[in-house]
């Protein structure tokens, strides 16, 4: 009795180890899907160092350089709507692939690009790879985690951007001394390749393969994530079952759901929101910010890399944060803070507070404004697009938000330079300060807490009829009695 006690132990024991030993690799793979996020970060963070030194040689003007900035946006939003197909055909591993080539492309064109016309193709291309990347990667990982690992790990997403971003700025810094731009550029290949190989060796997303009709495969890769031939299984009739309710496509969904209605046009208005808050005139442009405010260009290219620093950073403490605060005191907080921020370096600005005064007035204004975007302006967004939306416009919904981010994140970084002309170096912030207060509006009154509720329960409130703000946890103050007279109306609407 006490033998079999004691094997039945050692089986469970196993078994453990085999579950412990199967998540570490799906960790592996998220992680390797994760370079995705590496080379969006890289690709996007280069410019800030290398574009003063690209303009000298390639005589570039200030409107010719934000075309040189802003055509990666325009690739990426392309990008975006066209990994839907990709990722569909080819799966989302095969998208990652066809990203990597075109990064390896894309940077090959940049650093030998000996005129604006060529530079300008090379950043379409990259952009397209960053389209495909931040759409498939993030579905990526979400297919092959654990439902109670997801949240967390769609921030770490960020955390990698922000990450790549950093090492681009400090590589610039360091190359800056002597203006090699094309070696800020072509390094870039090293991560890439990294990035390829990495990906050549995760397997495809089960959830992919069954839409495939792949069930074998499937099953395979399913139990090499979970370690266990019964979770497996499980998991397995759970997509086929989800894949049976997709039937037809999110655009049916838009036409029949006030419900998806609703949640589609709240994740575009995050992703717009999240670029209009200004983020990427900072970390494109903060040289050429910092040096009109008399910098020096080295100290300009140095500053840049603190602001990437304290951005990494409190990407980090959202991570921490996200899951015990909640999304909305964390957007809530974070919209405060950059509003208030940008307000006053407007003022600074304004005043044309100069000296010693002025530039640590800046510097201060400037991080606590990127440590106010990213405890949750950064990371929230990307997180709740994958939350809010049902499951049968869930491609469609993440697609057109994802272009929303990207075209927002061209228009702002394409006319930023012109409009600082027309408007005033403190006119342009203070705008940024007002879209910043909007954002916050927004999170106040459309923003549910979606923490602690699985994917499954949002869904279900969402067909109840209930209001935005109530999709996740009900708002204080309405009950679940109001929840369902709310559901009532709009459910039959
Ligand atoms: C945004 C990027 C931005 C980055 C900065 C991301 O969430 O989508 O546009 O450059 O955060 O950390």
């Amino acid at each position: 009795m006490a033998r079999g006690e004691d094997s039945s132990a050692q089986q469970a024991g196993i078994k453990q180890e085999k579950i412990e030993h199967a998540r570490h690799k799906a960790y592996l793979f998220a992680g390797a899907a994760g370079l995705a996020g590496l080379m969006f970060g890289l690709d996007t963070g280069v410019i800030s160092g290398a574009l003063k030194f690209i303009a000298q040689d390639l005589g570039a003007d200030d409107r010719t350089q934000e075309w040189i900035v802003s055509s990666l946006m325009m690739g990426a939003a392309g990008g975006s709507l066209l990994a839907i197909p990709v990722a569909r055909h080819s799966g989302r591993r095969g998208a990652m692939l066809y990203a990597g080539l075109l990064f390896l492309i894309g940077t090959a064109l940049c650093s030998v690009a000996h005129s604006v016309g060529m530079m300008i193709a090379g950043r379409v291309i990259l952009g397209v790879a960053v389209g495909f990347a931040s759409f498939s990667a993030p579905l990526y990982i979400a297919e092959i985690t654990e439902k109670r690992q997801r949240g967390k790990m769609i921030s770490l997403y960020q955390l990698v951007i922000t990450g790549g971003m950093l090492l681009a700025m400090f590589s610039d810094s360091l190359l800056a001394y002597g203006g090699h731009w094309r070696w800020m550029l072509g390094i870039l290949a090293v991560p890439t390749l990294i990035f390829i190989l990495a990906t050549m060796n995760v397997p495809y997303s089960p959830r992919w393969l069954v839409s495939r009709g792949r069930r074998k495969e499937a099953s395979h890769v399913l139990q090499l994530l979970r370690g266990s031939q019964a979770a497996a299984q499980e998991e397995l009739a759970r997509i086929e079952k989800n894949l049976q309710r997709e039937d037809g496509n999110g655009f049916t969904l838009l036409k029949t759901s006030p419900g998806f209605r609703k949640t589609f046009l709240l994740g575009i208005g995050l992703q717009a929101f999240q670029q209009l808050a200004g983020i990427n005139i900072l970390l494109y442009y903060a040289p050429h910010v910092l040096e009109h405010l008399h910098f020096s260009s080295e100290a300009a290219v140095w500053c840049t890399t603190l602001l990437g620093f304290a951005n990494m950073l409190a990407t980090g403490v959202a991570i921490l944060l996200i899951d015990r605060w909640g999304r909305r005191p964390l957007l809530l907080l974070s919209t405060s803070i950059a509003t208030v921020s940008l307000c006053l370096f407007g003022l600074v600005l304004f005043l044309k507070i100069g000296g010693v005064a002025g530039s640590i007035a800046t510097i201060a204004l400037l991080v606590t404004f990127i440590l106010g975007f990213a405890i949750g302006e950064g990371p929230v967004p990307w997180t709740m697009c994958t939350e809010i939306q049902p499951l049968k416009g869930r491609g469609l919904a993440i697609a057109c938000s994802t272009f929303a981010n990207w075209s927002t994140n061209w228009l702002i970084s394409n006319i930023f330079l012109s409009l600082m002309a027309a408007l005033g170096d403190y006119g342009i912030f203070w705008m940024l300060a007002v879209f910043n207060a909007i954002f916050f509006l927004i999170a106040l009154f459309f923003v549910p807490e979606t923490k602690g509720c699985s994917l499954e329960e949002i869904e279900e409130r969402l067909n109840e009829g209930a209001r935005l703000r109530d999709l996740g946890q009900p708002a204080s103050g309405s009950s679940g009695r109001h929840l369902t007279q709310d559901a009532g109306g709009a459910g039959r609407a």
